[in-house]
């Protein structure tokens, strides 16, 4: 029988040593294949800004791109837990207006939780979702929508004065109450000790194997972003070159007149 991953199921998996698997979806038919396949979550990234709407970074996603893309993963997905990203600039201006976006994500998608990048800068917002009752995933470590403060996309937390400070982060934002934290792009060593000291599960993204869980984002996992992937991606198909072939014979069909067949035309005659 499939079991449904819910709020719980963090928790539950991370007592009982058991992985969780997460990956990005934007669509119904992606969510829908990767629900089927048994992912345990689905995160609705702002990452779409980049592999969907083809921008440099994520900082141009709004509040109502999220909702769209929110929905239609919402439609395809049976027993995978939906967690959407709240986009840059819908939790920096003010409390009220964080939990208001958050709340607009939750009740127009439908989906069960949001992920908020950063630590100490956004933890009165955080706290104020979850008082809300909406529950929090927090990300730590590269946290893409500071890309210009950071001067590109660079791993984090290399030096100790670094680490400790994602390590205390990491420990506040288990106690305002977040369910998980992604931590993205920092040294397997810090993930390990700050897995080893939360709680809570921990969701890496080159952050090494010692994580409670994984995310990739499945254009990358499926050979669909190009020739360029980060270190920490694995193909774990080419899903681009099956593609392209296909197209490639589409077209060829078309062009030599080996398509449609009658298989596939619909005929005046009654039969
Ligand atoms: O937007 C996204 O896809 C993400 C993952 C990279 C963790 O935040």
């Amino acid at each position: 029988m499939d079991q449904k991953f819910t709020i719980n199921s963090f928790g539950q998996r991370k007592a009982a040593r058991r992985k969780i698997a997460m990956l990005t979806a934007y669509d119904y038919s992606t969510a829908r294949l990767l629900d089927e396949a048994g992912i345990d979550v689905l995160l609705v990234g702002d990452s779409l800004g980049m592999v969907v709407q083809g921008n440099e970074n994520t900082l141009p996603v709004t509040v109502d791109e999220m909702i769209y893309h929110a929905k239609a993963v919402k439609k395809g997905a049976k027993n995978a837990f939906i967690l959407v990203d709240m986009p840059f600039l819908s939790y920096h201006v003010s409390v009220e207006e964080a939990v208001r976006n958050a709340g607009r994500i939750i009740k127009e998608s439908d989906a069960n939780a949001v992920k908020i990048e950063g630590g100490d800068k956004v933890l009165e917002a955080i706290s104020a979702i979850i008082a809300a009752q909406i529950p929090v995933v927090g990300h730590l470590g590269l946290t893409p929508q500071s890309v210009h403060v950071f001067g590109g996309f660079k791993v984090q937390g290399k030096n100790s004065g670094q680490a400790q400070k994602i390590v205390d982060q990491a420990k506040r934002l288990e106690q305002a109450g977040v369910c998980a934290i992604v931590l993205e792009c920092v040294p397997w060593e810090l993930a390990r000790v700050i897995t080893d000291t939360l709680t809570i599960p921990t969701i890496g993204i080159g952050a090494g194997r010692y994580c409670d869980g994984q995310v990739l984002v499945i254009n990358d996992m499926l050979g669909l972003s190009g020739d360029f992937a980060p270190k920490f991606v694995k193909r774990f198909a080419d899903v681009g070159k099956m593609l392209k072939s296909a197209v490639g014979g589409y077209i060829r069909e078309i062009n030599d007149g080996d398509f449609p067949t009658e298989q596939h035309s619909f005929t005046s005659k009654n039969d």
